[in-house]
């Protein structure tokens, strides 16, 4: 079975950046293989984002161009030879690929660098080197160069096509958040002390196989939740301890959910432990109360992060005016990354377009405070966005150790209570939501997340 939307679908979407671009040439590079360990041992094949969004294949070898000067739409790629079919089997060639994405033309792959020549060219950045090395190639630049030369106008306007989401890209998303749920589902269920986390993660990345095509990044499944992007899982799991997995899937049209779960070892929340998640969980809830078209998502993020400084101000941890606090970037201790960022055909969506593009325009730009810096996602939310609401409390050592030194911010922060906490590890909660016409809708079926609940299902 093709997973591809019907030809129109593309069409249409080609049409819109045709509306939006009147001069120049645009070149998609789609991915290539990448080799693992030899060259014809490759890693699993990863299209790029933007030309399944426009092109839809996921299938190596192949580029594009839209031509706004001639109106014109060419599919480049080369026709499997016989010696390729004996190997993987009847292949379609490249103008039934064509056809599939209702393009018309299609030309053998070198004809490219000829297409291309004398014109003005907008391209996004290629991410991996071997693209950076074609395009280098064929635009006759240095490989330094490529960055700076990358088309805006080109990027701006993918991005704001991406952003708002089709009917038909949120079912897919749903369609994701329905197996990043049965991953979750599954770790709730077979969490307990002396299986390995290791054990564990495996069987989330199986789930999201079995259903989809893997995960939608790097399962993030470990009892030190305070590293925020933890991909050691070499840990056995043990009474007392809090079990957080960051973990979503990638379905079989390659969009993704993200969710993140913490839940107790031995399905008992301990006071302390308690007290922080019902903070996280308020910060969560709350900001998704909030989301709606019109507000910038950066107010969301300093509201969760006003949550969270109230909490921890309950708990004797901050001190002093909570909104004074979080302006002044206290909370951050404890809360050091943003709020959340758009999903999509990416987790991270259009993250190689630039984080600033995406998360960021030209009435907002990015805060260099410390925590604040790290948010992905601070323009104005809009109908059809999704985005994820991932708020998190954490204990880092090292940095409290960094601060208390430097007495930062010390008016806001009690450090003599800090230390009685210092060993109590990371709560992050998130869910993926879509900002409707009047505020905004949970995607997916729903995942555990209170106390009691997960209370209940971690006991079996
Ligand atoms: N779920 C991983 C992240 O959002 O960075
Ligand atoms: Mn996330």
């Amino acid at each position: 079975m093709k997973n591809i939307f019907d030809s129109s679908v593309y069409q249409a979407r080609r049409a819109k950046l045709k509306e939006a671009i009147s001069t120049g040439v645009a070149v998609f590079l789609g991915n290539q293989e990448l080799p693992m360990n030899y060259a014809s041992n490759t890693f699993p094949f990863r299209q790029d984002s933007s030309f399944l969004y426009f092109f839809g294949h996921s299938i190596p070898g192949l580029a594009a161009i839209i031509d706004f000067e001639e109106g014109k739409e060419i599919l480049f790629g080369d026709n499997f030879e016989i010696d390729d079919i004996i190997w993987m089997g009847h292949q379609p060639t490249i103008t039934e690929l064509a056809k599939e994405v209702g393009i018309s033309e299609s030309r053998p792959f070198n004809a490219l660098n000829n297409y291309l020549k004398g014109r003005t060219i907008h391209y996004l950045f290629p991410y991996q080197a071997e693209n950076q090395i074609l395009l280098s190639d064929i635009l006759g630049l240095p490989l330094s160069q490529l960055r700076s030369l990358v088309s805006p106008v080109l990027t701006k306007a993918i991005v704001e096509l991406r952003s708002i989401k089709e009917t038909k890209e949120i079912e897919q998303i749903e369609n994701a958040c329905e197996i990043g749920v049965k991953m979750h589902l599954a770790i709730m269920q077979s969490c307990k002390s002396g299986i390995s986390e290791k054990y564990l993660a495996g069987m989330a990345e199986g789930i999201s196989l079995s259903y989809g095509n893997g995960v939608s990044f790097p399962i993030i499944l470990s009892q030190h939740g305070e590293t925020l992007h933890n991909h050691k899982h070499n840990a056995v799991l043990k009474s007392g301890n809090l079990l957080l997995m960051d973990a979503g899937a990638e379905n079989l049209y390659h969009y993704a959910s993200d969710y993140t779960r913490t839940i107790p070892v031995n399905g008992v929340f301990e006071t302390r432990h308690r007290e922080l998640y019902e903070i996280v969980l308020r910060a969560n809830t709350e900001a998704i109360a909030a989301s709606k078209p019109g507000i910038l998502y950066r107010d969301i993020h300093l509201l969760a992060a006003e949550i969270i400084a109230e909490g921890l101000k309950e708990l004797g941890l901050i001190k002093g005016n909570c909104k004074e606090a979080v302006a002044h970037g206290a909370h951050a201790l404890f809360f050091p990354h943003g709020l959340g960022h758009q999903l999509g055909l990416d987790v991270h969506d259009m993250e190689n377009l630039g984080e600033n593009f995406v998360g960021y325009d030209e009435t907002i730009s990015r805060s260099t405070q410390f925590g604040l810096s790290s948010l992905r996602m601070a323009r104005e939310l809009k109908p059809g966005f999704v985005i994820t609401v991932e708020p998190g409390i954490y204990f880092i050592p090292e940095l409290i150790d960094i601060w208390k030194q430097e007495k930062k911010l010390e008016e806001f922060i009690n450090y003599e209570k800090v230390e009685e906490y210092k060993d109590a590890g990371g709560i992050r909660i998130e869910d993926d939501i879509l900002i409707t016409e009047n505020g905004c809708r949970i995607l997916g079926p729903s995942l555990p997340k209170t106390v009691s609940d997960i209370t209940e299902i971690v006991n079996g």
